[in-house]
């Protein structure tokens, strides 16, 4: 090969890549010049055939050659993979969609809780997780050598306040910013230094209750716990109310339910306002009476869902999460 069989050569090949419009013909101009079989290595090995005036230019054109049309085949299939992206892809096919997720169990009973005590005229009242020890203790007429108040049980912040360890001062919050009548419900989380295990966290829920008004008896408690027994369980759910000891009530109650498979099941603690209580709220205990009532959401959510272990509430699995 000659010089100027060189130079047509490589106008019409270097053409011929450029209008190349498909993948295939690209491969095809590849494999038969740039390949390690293919004709520009062959015409590089021959170099030696042409005459020694023409070899130095013949060298220079044989490496352009070589080096542009690299570049082209390089460009088209660079171009040439993004279109054909694009021709996969399936306009008539339909969205995916991301999933969204679900609803923790926690928080479906706790939701489903709210709805039971809305119906009946209760509105939700929050109070923060973190309390001073005069809402969460003094005021709700807890002796200052009560066990609960002990660090070995309470999370004490540096300045004195402290991590609640129930949601009962949220009644204080509420009386002290409004007048009776009252009917609240106030979900939230609590916090007791408890060592975990399958069925203690050192962080749970809790759902209070408090009713405030004229000539409020304990027939009033016991109608409203057992209506929501039967919303909760069923309709043929018995309660049954044992005698206990609560500072902040007078008398007090530990409350079970009569679960169809579990049996009897401890659920809430409550009890009548103690008197001490309306006073440390300025309430005029002569005029109003009330009931108040606590329950943890764990114990239910796991008597409801037959989850065996706390824990497997907090560790955000997906294949449990996605259980409910
Ligand atoms: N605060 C109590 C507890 O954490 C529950 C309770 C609330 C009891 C209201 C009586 C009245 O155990």
């Amino acid at each position: 090969m000659n010089l100027d069989e060189l130079n047509n050569l490589k106008t019409e090949i270097l053409e011929k890549a450029k209008n190349a419009n498909s993948i295939d013909l690209i491969n095809d101009i590849r494999a038969s010049y740039l390949s390690k079989k293919g004709k520009i290595p062959l015409i590089m090995s021959e170099i030696k055939n042409v005459s020694v005036d023409d070899r130095a230019s013949f060298g220079q054109m044989i490496n352009s050659f070589k080096k542009e049309l690299t570049e082209i085949i390089d460009i088209k299939i660079k171009s040439f993979s993004k279109t054909e992206k694009l021709q996969t892809f399936d306009i008539t096919q339909p969205g995916q969609w991301n999933s969204i997720g679900s609803s923790h169990p926690i928080s479906i009973v706790t939701d489903k809780i709210c709805n039971i005590f809305q119906k009946i005229g209760f509105t939700i009242a929050e109070g923060p997780d973190i309390e001073t020890s005069w809402n969460n203790f003094d005021a709700l007429n807890t002796p200052d050598d009560h066990s609960s108040r002990d660090s070995q049980d309470t999370f004490y912040l540096k300045n004195k306040d402290l991590l609640r360890c129930h949601t009962s001062p949220v009644q204080i919050r509420y009386m002290k910013s409004h007048n009776p009548p009252i009917r609240i419900i106030s979900p939230g989380r609590c916090y007791r230094r408890d060592t975990p295990d399958s069925t203690h966290s050192a962080n749970f829920h809790q759902i209070e209750g408090l009713y405030v008004d004229e000539n409020v008896t304990l027939a009033d408690l016991k109608g409203t716990v057992s209506y929501f027994a039967n919303e909760l369980l069923g309709e043929s759910v018995k309660t049954r109310f044992r005698p206990h000891f609560f500072p902040f009530t007078e008398p007090s109650f530990e409350v079970d339910f009569m679960h169809p498979t579990a049996g009897w099941i401890e659920v809430l603690g409550a009890g009548l306002v103690h008197p001490n209580v309306f006073e440390n709220v300025e309430y005029d205990d002569s005029k109003i009476s009330g009931f108040a009532f606590g329950m943890g959401i764990e114990r239910i959510v796991m008597i409801l869902y037959d989850i065996k272990d706390i824990r497997d509430l907090y560790e955000n699995d997906l294949r449990f999460l996605k259980q409910f």
